[in-house]
Order: structure tokens, then sequence, then C-alpha cells
């Protein structure tokens, strides 16, 4: 046996240890007597080889994918259900929590006005020449013969050694078939912290306007990644220095530069963003959470003023607010409770270091209380990010302070209930002593006892409220007729 045959066959007996699911040889064992080849390609063999967990597991083959999926679905578990997808020739089963798809090999070209591909069925070869990456165009054999063995044309195994992004094909090609494959290139390089080649990148620049034709759904699916790697400030510097950004997430881009009067300037707000979207991610991988942090200071463009004193912002965290609603919408992100989550930590991302500059009284921390609710801890883990300053001595006392708002929030918190506050009275409570029909003295005596309580007049606890809308309705006029049941 030569050399290099020794080190193929440990090559094959390194990659075969890792065909641990059922599927490959039960996929082994239908092809071996057709004849038919069939292959694990794509992401989870990029990620077998860098040791990452992938569900999806993607088989191609010589011949029908479809027919191959359904055979396969009758000896995995009977009760296995298949999702076929005609037009694309391809289908997917669900194993445990994996989802393995099935396609045949092709051969694909494109318009230039669409995503959409003409489709041919084509060798091993072709179908690896398709893919967008020559780190995501390895394959692994499930041919009895060759079973394990890696087919990797294009070096992939030696790009994910340098940790290098490259398309197999001429990258002008590739990204002007499917500019998405330009954000996935970002993706990339952002989730795993690799290198985007430099010839690769230069044709991301020059086909950046074809992004125009890929949809916001899938823009923001590939933003989402990158904001959930370790350090999402690669994808967005990345994004911002090929030209990306400015065509797909012109807000954020806004937020670059620094403007100069009699010698004043402000903080450069997108670095700034960036560097707070890292520090946060240190400490949550709550998608949601992060996107307040890429969207907190997105006001600041629109609000800024000069005056004698500097710069000011003024209502950037409001007007940010009303601007997460419209952002939302363009990328077609949840209009749902997710939406006003994010709306709330930016509206509210100022009140904590409010607080810690000055005394921090019971009052304004009952107040954040009540006005995060369940979002405080997430808040405060904003704000912490959100202390960039490169003065030591002043992060040391920021940080001290939050440190006190944290503990004076836990206290009064266990004391008086304020998170989710439910209000010790109700307006039927209150028509109910007045014998009132709906109106305004209802509305204004449930706010005059929800200020009492934040304001520490009171305690939240129903007896003392009733006692304090007696007083309150006898200030206004009404005369009690019943007392509280
Ligand atoms: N692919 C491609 N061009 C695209 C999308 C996908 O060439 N625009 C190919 C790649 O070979 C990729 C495979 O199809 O590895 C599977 O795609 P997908 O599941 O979307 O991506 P993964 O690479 O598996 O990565 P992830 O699951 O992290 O998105």
């Amino acid at each position: 046996m030569t050399i290099f045959a020794v080190l193929l066959c440990i090559e094959i007996c390194w990659m075969r240890k890792y065909l641990t699911h059922p599927v490959f040889k039960i996929i082994s064992d239908i092809v071996s007597p057709k004849n038919q080849q069939a292959f694990v390609i794509g992401g989870f063999v990029r990620d077998l080889l860098l040791e990452r967990a992938c569900k999806d597991i993607d088989i191609v083959t010589l011949g029908s994918g479809i027919d191959l999926a359904l055979e396969v679905s009758k000896r995995l578990d009977r009760s296995t259900k298949v999702s076929i997808f005609k037009n694309f020739g391809t289908a997917m089963l669900k194993s445990s929590d994996y989802e393995i798809e099935f396609v045949g090999a092709r051969k694909e070209s494109y318009r230039s006005n669409s995503r959409k591909p003409i489709v041919e069925d084509g060798s091993l070869e072709d179908d690896q020449l398709r893919r967008d990456f020559t780190i995501n165009a390895l394959a692994i054999s499930l041919n009895p013969e060759t079973y394990g063995e890696l087919v990797d044309p294009f070096d992939g195994v030696g790009d994910l050694k340098k940790k290098l992004i490259r398309t197999p094909l001429d990258p002008d090609l590739t990204f002007s078939d499917d500019p998405l494959r330009m954000l996935r290139a970002i993706r990339f390089a952002s989730k795993l912290n690799f290198t985007i080649l430099p010839e690769t990148f230069e044709a991301i620049k020059r086909n950046r306007e074809r992004i125009r034709i890929i949809s916001q759904e899938r823009i923001a699916e590939e933003l989402n990644k990158i904001i959930l790697s370790d350090v999402p400030s690669i994808g967005f510097k990345l994004l911002d220095e090929c030209g990306l950004l400015e065509l797909i997430f012109k807000e954020l881009h806004q937020l670059k530069g620094v403007e100069q009067i009699k010698g004043k300037g402000h903080k450069d707000n997108f670095y700034h963003t960036l560097e707070v979207l890292d520090r946060l991610s240190r400490n949550t991988d709550n998608l949601w959470l992060r996107w307040a942090a890429v969207l907190h200071d997105i006001a600041k463009p629109s609000t800024k003023r000069f005056t004698e004193s500097g710069w000011t912002f003024h209502g950037h965290e409001v007007v940010g607010a009303r601007m997460t609603v419209s952002i939302f919408r363009q990328f077609r992100l949840p209009q749902n409770e997710k939406m006003k989550y994010v709306q709330k930590l930016v509206s509210l991302h100022l009140r904590p270091i409010v607080l810690s500059r000055e005394e921090i009284t019971d009052s304004a921390i009952r107040r954040l209380l009540f006005d995060a609710g369940d979002d405080v801890e997430d808040l405060m883990l904003l704000c912490e990010a959100d202390i960039t300053s490169k003065n030591d001595e002043k992060v040391k006392r920021f940080l001290a302070n939050f440190l006190l708002v944290r503990q004076k929030l836990k206290e009064l918190e266990e004391k008086d209930a304020i998170r989710n506050f439910q209000p010790p009275i109700t307006g039927e409570d209150i028509m109910h002593i007045f014998d009132l029909q709906p109106s305004r003295p209802i509305g204004d005596l449930k706010t005059a006892v929800k200020d009492a309580i934040l304001d520490g007049l009171i305690k939240n606890d129903r007896m003392q409220a009733y006692e304090f809308v007696l007083a309150e309705g006898a200030k206004m006029g009404l005369k009690a007729v019943r007392s509280l049941e």
C-alpha cells in the first residue's frame, strides 16, 4: 500500500466514524444494489469538520431524490412523513430532531433578473460547482466501496483550516447568480470568524446592487444570523465595508460619522452601537434583546442638535421606539409581542442611566419597575452594555451605580410587588363605592391610586387603597354610599 493510500484509508475511517445517524447506513443499503450514488453534502459536512452541532442533513444522489426519500422513510420508521416539493425535485423528512433533505445532483444556470435557476440533472461535481463556497461544497460518500470518503474537489478542507470563505467558481458568477450568497459570505465570516478571500470580497463590492432582487425576509434571516454571532460587529463591519449595509439597512448606516461644530464632536454612533451589541452578546443569546441593542440609538441622526452646551439627541429613545415599528415592518420581522418588547427596551434604555446619575429614589425605582415589568433584567443588561466610555473611572462609577440600582430594584420588588402591577382597587370597586356610572372620575381615581403606590404614599394593599380612594373621592366632592366588598 502506498503512503497516499494509507492516508486515504485513515481519512475515510476518520469520516466514517462520524456518520452516526442511522439514515446514512440505510441510504447506503438502498443505493448499493442499484449502483446509484449518494452523498451527504454541504453544511452538515462543514460543521462535522468544524466539530459544530448540525441538525440539517443534505443528501444528494445521482438519480431521484424524491424516490430515495420515500424508500428511506419506509426503512427508518414507518410513521415518518415525507414532504415532497415536486417543483424543486426535493423531499424532506424529519427523524428525531434532524431534518433530512434529499435532492438529485443538478447543474444550475441563472437568468439576470431572478434567483430561480434553470435546473438540469448533473454529476456530483456539477452539483458541488453550483454551491456557494468551497467549505459548503464538501461531500462524504455513502456508497459501499467508498463509504466515509471525503469528496473535496475545491480544497474546502484547506479553506476550513485557513478559515477562508472562497467561491468554487468565479465569484462574480456565484454572486450574480444568487446575490443572497453575498450576505451568506458575511454571515459565515461573522459566525465562524473566517476571512473572506480578498477577490471574493471585491466581487461582493462589485455585485452589491444585485441584492435588490432578494426578498426582505431572506435578508432579515441572514441579518438575524449575523446578530446571533458571538461577535456580531464582525458581520456589520463587513456589510458596511462592501457597501451592502447602505442598501439593506440604511437607518443603521446613517449612524456612521462624526460631525464637528466649534471643535466639538459627538461619538460615532455606528461603532458605538456595534460595541454595545458585542458587549451585550457576551451575556445573552436572546435575538430580540440583541435587536434592542442594534436599535437603541437608531434615532440619533434624526434628533441630533447642536446647542451651546454641545450635541444633544433629545427624545431619541421615543423616536427610536417608533422607528422600531417601521424597521420591523420593512424586514417582515414579527409584528407582535417580540416587536413590542424591542420597542419597550429602546424607549426605556436611558432610564437606568439617568437613575444611576441622580440620587436613586424609591419612587423612581418603582416607576422603572412599573414600566419595564418582567423585562427589567433585560433592560439592565442592555444599559450596562451601553456604557462604552474610554474613561475607566467613569465606567467603574456607572457600573457601581448600576449595582445599586439592581439592589434597590430587588428590595422594592420584594416589598411592593410592582413588576406585574395589578391595581389593588378596580374601576368596578370605585363605581360600587360611590355608586357611579362609567365616567372620568373613575379613571382619575385609579391613576391617583397607582401614583400613590409608586410614590410610596401607600402600600400596594387593598385596604390602604380603599382608604386613599375615600379621601381622594371626598376631595373631588364624591360621596361614598357603600363600603368595599
Ligand atoms: N447553498 C448555496 N447557495 C445558497 C444556499 C445554500 O450554494 N444560497 C448550498 C450550500 O452548499 C449549503 C447548502 O446549500 O451548504 C445548504 O444550505 P443551507 O441549509 O441554507 O445552509 P447551510 O450551509 O447548511 O448553513 P446553515 O444551516 O447554517 O444556514
